[in-house]
Formats: structure tokens, C-alpha cells, sequence
């Protein structure tokens, strides 16, 4: 029994076991996509990432970075920024002018889809690692971190080939990846630090029951809906009194507009047996103070308070008029 709070902050604060734990995001990535339907037409998209936050876009228009909040250049100036953009515009001009050159070497069929993720993660320790990986067509293609590249296995003799060309310095990506190995580190703490009263926000979460399509004849599906909620980490649960249902279902972790999250719960059950079912949601803004929803119990509170509460008042108004009227 004395475990079992330290459990539940496992869950609530993964990563990091003292209350005190940074609970935002840890990492920062930028993702390109080109997008080649010939030869001669290439599209580019691009975006910058907090973990799973996105505080950057890019203008493929005008080759321009295209800040989501006011903190989204950290404590670059904007020159600095500007030479940022800079190369990336430079490296995705070159890439477009070489990979036609590359495509019919290697063989490789329009349209060519890039997929590249360049970034860095503050690990545990405070140490801060940098990554690169890149996909061609949707499959894995290379991965480097600060010194090697790595081919990988679906990216057969290209992938082998380019890797070398970063290895031996000649290829245009090496700049970029350079430069932004060299950055990266410094940016994704001064962002952190700019948008610090935003990323370390506690939203609480808004909990409703439904009931979803029925999974066959005599049976019910509980649905618990969990919405709005900031920082990511959250535990839910279908329980039976203090029993949790092992058979509670998660989706996904879906992100609204606003930077909070939206996590449906669900429970296939016997249509007997939902007597005495709730759904229980722990979440760090809430304080200790979970979130507890009874299924189909018609007599909410507010119903229990107009009929207890409410005739005792009339009741004792009614006592201190008479009382009133008999001095
Ligand atoms: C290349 O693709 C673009 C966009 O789909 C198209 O408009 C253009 O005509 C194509 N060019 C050639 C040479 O096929």
C-alpha cells in the first residue's frame, strides 16, 4: 500500500520522480517535406516542433520561417534567425536542384516524397543529444547523430551512397546539419526558458460519460471523455468501486487547437452489470483531487441538494416567522 503513490507520481510525472520534475517539453525538431511530382516541380513544407507542440511554420513562398507564439525565436536575435532561415532555404533549394541527378541514378519513380527530422533532446542528466533521420517514399533512409551517418536497411545502395558523401563533407545537407547540430542545443534552451510560463502550465481537465455504438446484442460501451487538459501525462480509468477494469480501452492522445490534449477512455461491458461503474481521472493540475464520474446515476448532487436542503430551509423560515409572529 505505501508503493502505491509512488506509482501513481511515476505515472503522473514520468521521467522525473521529485514534484519539483520539469514537465514540459524536453526536445526540439524541425520536419521537412519535399515533395517531387517530376523532375521539374518540387513543393516544400516545413514546421518546428516542442515535443509535440508546434511553435514554428515556414513560408515556402517567401523561405520564411513563420513564428506560432511571440517567444518562438527564444533569445536568437533576428539576424541570428535570419541566418537560419537562411541556410534552410539555401539547403532546400540545393537538395531540389540535386535530387533529380540522385533520382536517376538510383532508379527512384516520381513522385518522390523527403521526410527529414532534424532536432535535439535534453536527456535525464541535462546532457542535450542532436538527431537526424531522413525517409524517402515513406521508408527509413539514413539516420546520423553528431559524427556518424547510419544507412538504413530499406535504403538499400542510396542510402549507403549518400551517407557517404555526408561522411567525407560533400554533401549540401552536411551544412545544414552542421549547422543546426551546432544551434540547437542553445535554441532549445532559450526556448524553453522564453515560452517557460506557457510550457509549464497546469490546465485541468473537463470529464463527460456517453455511451458509443453498442459492441454486439447485450452488451454497452462506456465511453469517458477527457478534454483540455495541459501537460500531457494523465491516468484514466473505468473502475468498479476501487477495482480498476482491466478491460479499459485508450485511444490515442489528440491534440485541440489550443495546445491541450483529449484522451477517450472506453469500456466494453455485459448491459447488467453497469451498476456501480465510474470513470476516475488523475491529472497533475488536479491536486490530489480526482475526477470521478458515476455512470447512470440519475441523482446528481445538485438533486440532492434541492431535496434535502432546499425544504429544510423553507422548513426552518417557516419555524423563525412563526416565532417571529408569537413575540
Ligand atoms: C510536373 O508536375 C507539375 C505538378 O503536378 C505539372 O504541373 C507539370 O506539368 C509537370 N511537368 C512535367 C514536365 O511533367
Amino acid at each position: 500500500m505505501l508503493l502505491l503513490p509512488f506509482q501513481l507520481l511515476a505515472v503522473l510525472f514520468p521521467g522525473g520522480d521529485s514534484e519539483d520534475a520539469f514537465q514540459g517539453p524536453t526536445s526540439f525538431h524541425v520536419i521537412q517535406i519535399l515533395s517531387f511530382a517530376n523532375n521539374t516541380w518540387a513543393h516544400a513544407q516545413g514546421s518546428g516542433w516542442l515535443d509535440d507542440l508546434q511553435i514554428l511554420g515556414w513560408n515556402s513562398e517567401s523561405g520564411t520561417a513563420i513564428p506560432q507564439k511571440p517567444w518562438s525565436k527564444g533569445n536568437f536575435s533576428d539576424e541570428e534567425f535570419a541566418e537560419l532561415e537562411k541556410t534552410f532555404r539555401v539547403s532546400l533549394y540545393r537538395l531540389s536542384q540535386h535530387l533529380p541527378v540522385y533520382a536517376s541514378q538510383f532508379l527512384l519513380k516520381y513522385p518522390i516524397e523527403i521526410q527529414a527530422i532534424v532536432g535535439c533532446e535534453q536527456r535525464a542528466g541535462g546532457s542535450i543529444v542532436t538527431f537526424f533521420r531522413k525517409a524517402i517514399g515513406g521508408l527509413d533512409f539514413l539516420s546520423a547523430e553528431k559524427d556518424t551517418c547510419v544507412p538504413a536497411p530499406e535504403g538499400g545502395s542510396g542510402a549507403k551512397y549518400v551517407c557517404k558523401l555526408i561522411m567525407t563533407n560533400h554533401a549540401v545537407i552536411n551544412t545544414v546539419m552542421k549547422l543546426f547540430f551546432d544551434n540547437c542545443p542553445r535554441y532549445l534552451l532559450s526556448v524553453l526558458d522564453a515560452g517557460k510560463s506557457e510550457l509549464q502550465k497546469q490546465v485541468k481537465p473537463e470529464a463527460w460519460l456517453s455511451s458509443g455504438p453498442s459492441p454486439r446484442s447485450g452488451r454497452l460501451l462506456l465511453v469517458c471523455h477527457v478534454s483540455g487538459f495541459y501537460p500531457k501525462p494523465v491516468w484514466v480509468r473505468w473502475m468498479r468501486g476501487e477495482q480498476e477494469q482491466p478491460e479499459t480501452q485508450h485511444s490515442d492522445l489528440l491534440p485541440n487547437a489550443d495546445w491541450t490534449w483529449y484522451l477517450r477512455v472506453t469500456l466494453d461491458v455485459a448491459a447488467g452489470e453497469v451498476a456501480g461503474l465510474s470513470c476516475r481521472v488523475k491529472h497533475s493540475s488536479l491536486e490530489g483531487q480526482d475526477i470521478i464520474l458515476h455512470w447512470g446515476h440519475p441523482i446528481s448532487i445538485g438533486l440532492i441538494f434541492l431535496a434535502i436542503i432546499v425544504p429544510s430551509l423553507i422548513f426552518l423560515l417557516c419555524l423563525a416567522l412563526w416565532y417571529l409572529r408569537c413575540r
